[in-house]
């Protein structure tokens, strides 16, 4: 199934360079506040959000619209994974190409950051790779309890200042989402290399019902966690990242 049937082509164009925000159509949301643009796209850049992107981008879910993010696939797939903010997307890539039995779904609204992974995509052919150019808080309504076996959130915006709390996204508004969003078991990473930031999540995730501990030394990315250009740039600055993973309970029946 083509992942980009249905939408309006002036959708597409939006992303090839900045609009002003009532031009571009999307569904209403919570608002964002980070970066949508960076540098100009190169040329190629620029060819692949045209070319590659509409064939596996997922569109902006209309109010009551429901997705079956397993049937986004060409192939079917053993689980459904999502990396929520994937930067240049080199995890993502990492993760779609050492499990091409995995379905990826990466949300990202840095459309310089979805580029690079678009680059990837190309260069290593990962059909098992999806994209929500976009705030993923859109796309959470339409999808089906217990949908994804991992979601990963790397480096999130940090924002440490106390009056910037509630755009944290590890907080006590998505939490509840992505545990509905997750499998009995499922498997949550979070990693931070911000002071303020590794204090928060660790309390938001002590407080949370829904997630078990299951880091085992949280100074060490275990093997299976490809690091990211973030990561990268914040050991060259001498920040000391962690790197956490929960359990997602089971749900009493
Ligand atoms: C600090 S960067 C880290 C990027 C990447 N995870 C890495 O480790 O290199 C955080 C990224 O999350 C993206 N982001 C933040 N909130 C988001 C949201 N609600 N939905 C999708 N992407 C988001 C930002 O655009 C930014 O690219």
């Amino acid at each position: 199934m083509a992942a980009s049937r249905g939408r309006s082509s002036i959708w597409w164009t939006s992303f090839a360079r900045p609009l002003p925000d009532p031009e571009r159509p999307r569904p209403l949301g919570p608002r964002f506040y980070g970066r949508r643009h960076g540098r100009p796209l190169r040329q190629n850049a620029r060819t692949l959000i045209d070319s590659l992107l509409p064939r596996i981008a997922i569109a902006p879910p209309q109010p009551g619209a429901r997705l079956d993010p397993a049937a986004l696939f060409p192939e079917p797939v053993r689980e459904v994974w999502l990396e929520i903010g994937f930067g240049g997307g080199e995890h993502l890539a990492a993760q779609a190409a050492a499990h091409r039995d995995v379905g990826m779904i990466g949300c990202e609204v840095f459309v310089n950051g979805i580029a690079a992974l678009l680059a990837h995509v190309q260069r290593e052919r990962l059909d098992n790779v999806r994209v929500f150019p976009d705030d993923a808080r859109l796309l959470f309504p339409a999808l089906p309890d217990a949908c994804f076996a991992r979601v990963f959130v790397l480096f999130p915006d940090p924002w440490p200042k106390k009056r910037h709390i509630a755009r944290r996204f590890v907080g006590p508004e998505n939490l509840p989402e992505l545990a509905r969003l997750m499998t009995d078991g499922a498997e949550l990473r979070i990693a931070t290399d911000e002071p303020v930031y590794q204090e928060w999540a660790l309390e938001q995730m002590a407080a949370s019902r829904d997630f078990a501990d299951a880091t085992t030394d949280r100074h060490a990315r275990p093997a299976d966690w490809p690091p990211t250009r973030y990561e990268a740039k914040a050991l060259r600055e001498g920040r000391k990242p962690i790197y956490l993973r929960y359990i997602r309970k089971n749900r009493t029946r």
